[in-house]
């Protein structure tokens, strides 16, 4: 891995996460990425625009700290390898990962497995009920194939938040960001503060809903710094206001259909 110098007028920046596929193979209810509202043939994000927009973050940020490619289930992607070395070059000192619901890796082809290894990525792993059944076989895998891996198999998921209420008056609800300012995502020239104000058009159109979608920060605005950038991603947006971090327990949907109540605690008294 090569070593770039700090850069003192380009800013780094802490966090990113991109997705490699918008659709996935597990479909939890209130997945914060809306992942199970995307169609089964929905199209992967283009590699074109991955690589335009990384090379366009590069010159607005001397560093990414750690970037996250996730989805969705990444691994859905067959050109999941392609998206690998563009990020490792584009920022050579990241903490590069890999995030996945892990019920494909067994059957991870070749391709992926060499992109991994070549260009140091470490594979996080969430431990969902299905993903611990297959956990022996999901570290085996990763063992044979020499691969770095983060899989905390003594904590499974038992919780998922639900993101967003629509009255804004009921004292049980916290208005404190539940992903802590640590989910910064971008995707076709845009970045926002969290997945959820990235994706909440998806909501929106599935549902007929009104969620606020203003925030998104376009990376190719005319004389935009990155000074700029993480100036506007520290402040608040419109859907903050909805966003609420109230627990309820993990589920796959399975042949259950999504409804707005699984994002929405107070649906019902909407309706
Ligand atoms: C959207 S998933 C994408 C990658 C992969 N499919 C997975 O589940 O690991 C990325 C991370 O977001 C977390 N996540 C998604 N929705 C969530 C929710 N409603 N509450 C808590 N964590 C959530 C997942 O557990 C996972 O660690
Ligand atoms: S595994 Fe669950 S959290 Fe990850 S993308 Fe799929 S539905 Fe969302
Ligand atoms: S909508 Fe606002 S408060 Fe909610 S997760 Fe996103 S950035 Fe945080």
């Amino acid at each position: 891995m090569s070593f770039r110098a700090a850069d003192p007028k380009r800013p780094s920046l802490f966090y990113l996460e991109m997705h490699l596929s918008d659709r996935c193979n597990l479909n939890c209810r209130s997945c914060s990425h809306y992942s199970p509202l995307f169609q089964k043939n929905a199209p992967h994000p283009s590699l074109r625009a991955f690589k335009k927009d990384l090379s366009r973050l590069a010159s607005l940020f001397s560093d990414v700290g750690k970037i996250r490619l996730m989805g969705g289930e990444p691994l859905l992607n067959p050109k999941a390898h392609k998206f690998l070395p563009v990020a490792r070059k584009s920022f050579p000192n990241t903490d590069l990962r890999l995030v996945t619901n892990g019920l494909l890796v067994p059957t991870m082809n070749r391709a992926t497995v060499e992109s991994i290894r070549n260009n140091e990525v470490t594979v996080d792993v969430s431990n969902y009920p299905p993903t611990s059944e297959k956990k022996d076989e999901i570290k085996a895998f990763f063992e044979a194939n020499g691969i770095t891996y983060n899989f905390k198999t003594n904590r499974v998921v038992t919780t998922f938040f639900k993101p967003f209420a629509l009255r804004l008056d009921n004292a049980d609800f916290s208005y404190e960001c539940p992903s802590a300012g640590f989910c910064v995502n971008l995707r076709n020239g845009k970045l926002a503060k969290c997945p959820m104000l990235m994706h909440v058009n998806t909501l929106n159109a599935h549902f007929g809903m009104h969620f606020p979608t203003e925030g998104l920060i376009d990376i190719y605005e005319n004389e935009i710094t990155g000074d700029e950038i993480l100036v506007r991603l520290g402040k608040k947006v419109a859907l903050c206001e909805q966003c609420v971090n109230v627990r309820a327990p993990w589920e796959a949907y399975g042949k259950s259909v999504p409804q707005i109540s699984d994002w929405v605690v107070d649906a019902d008294s909407a309706q």
